[in-house]
């Protein structure tokens, strides 16, 4: 019964869906659950489409959903403390950006990125993703892979870094608060080719994690920590749908 007159057609019908679907687009579902507004932004990598007009505003428990073409790569943070006027001129605290609400290039670290390469037909369809604190750390955040296949783990950092950053990594707020807003790498806090795994120290070999990097590999063990820290931390899938959390539950 099951093997019908229209199973023929059936297969060659789900054969085109799936080689489109190896080259088809991604979808990145954004979702705020901080208790704050933040304003994503979004940068994209070799000229590939522009997602969410580079930033936008999510108010807490918001959800954005936005689509990737195939090959598309670029990366994703949170800016906190924005200030915009009606024509979207401005500034943020931690992760601002050139270009006000809709971003013409990166956050100012430190920032939390998600780091995305979406697959193409010509690597198969793999895409690449992970959370990097290569940059520091402002917000909590969490990837989750949702229907693919492969290694399609967790990333993410739901650790409040802001509150167990080290004294000479820590940014405070504006207005004199003193709060803790966002917290260094240590190569952003010291510049030396040890912590930014440059010069004598540019290669795998060469550059270690260090006791900084060590705190945020602790805190965060599926996020990047430093450059050259394990492969462990990028993910492989295909045909995902992605939802990304900024302070996934359990953070602040
Ligand atoms: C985003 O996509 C998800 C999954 O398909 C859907 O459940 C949700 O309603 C969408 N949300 C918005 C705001 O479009």
């Amino acid at each position: 019964m099951a093997l019908n007159s229209n199973s023929k057609p059936f297969l060659l019908f789900n054969m085109i869906l799936q080689l489109g679907y190896l080259a088809s687009a991604a979808v990145f579902t954004i979702q705020n659950q901080c208790s704050y507004t933040i304003w994503p932004g979004t940068l994209s990598g070799n000229g590939a489409a522009v997602l969410g007009k580079g930033g936008f505003s999510l108010a807490p428990g918001a959800i954005v959903n936005l689509t990737a073409p195939s090959g598309w790569s670029g990366r994703f943070w949170a800016r906190t403390g924005c200030k915009f006027d009606g024509a979207g001129n401005g500034r943020c605290i931690t992760g601002n950006c050139l270009g006000g609400l809709n971003c013409i290039g990166g956050g100012t670290p430190p920032v939390t990125l998600a780091e995305f390469t979406i697959g193409s037909a010509g690597n198969g369809g793999k895409d690449f993703y992970d959370v990097s604190l290569v940059d520091g750390y402002n917000v909590g955040m969490g990837i989750w892979a949702n229907g693919g296949t492969g290694d399609c783990q967790y990333a993410g950092c739901v650790a409040d870094l802001n509150g167990n950053c080290p004294t000479e990594l820590r940014v405070s707020g504006g207005g004199g608060s003193g709060s803790v807003v966002a917290c260094k790498s240590a190569c952003l806090a010291f510049n030396t080719e040890e912590f930014c795994c440059t010069g004598e120290h540019s290669t795998p070999e060469t550059c270690s994690p260090t006791r900084y990097s060590e705190i945020f590999k602790k805190a965060c063990p599926t996020a990047y920590s430093y450059a050259y820290d394990d492969a462990s931390s990028t993910c492989t899938c295909s045909g995902s749908r992605y939802l990304i959390t900024f302070c996934p539950r359990g953070s602040s």
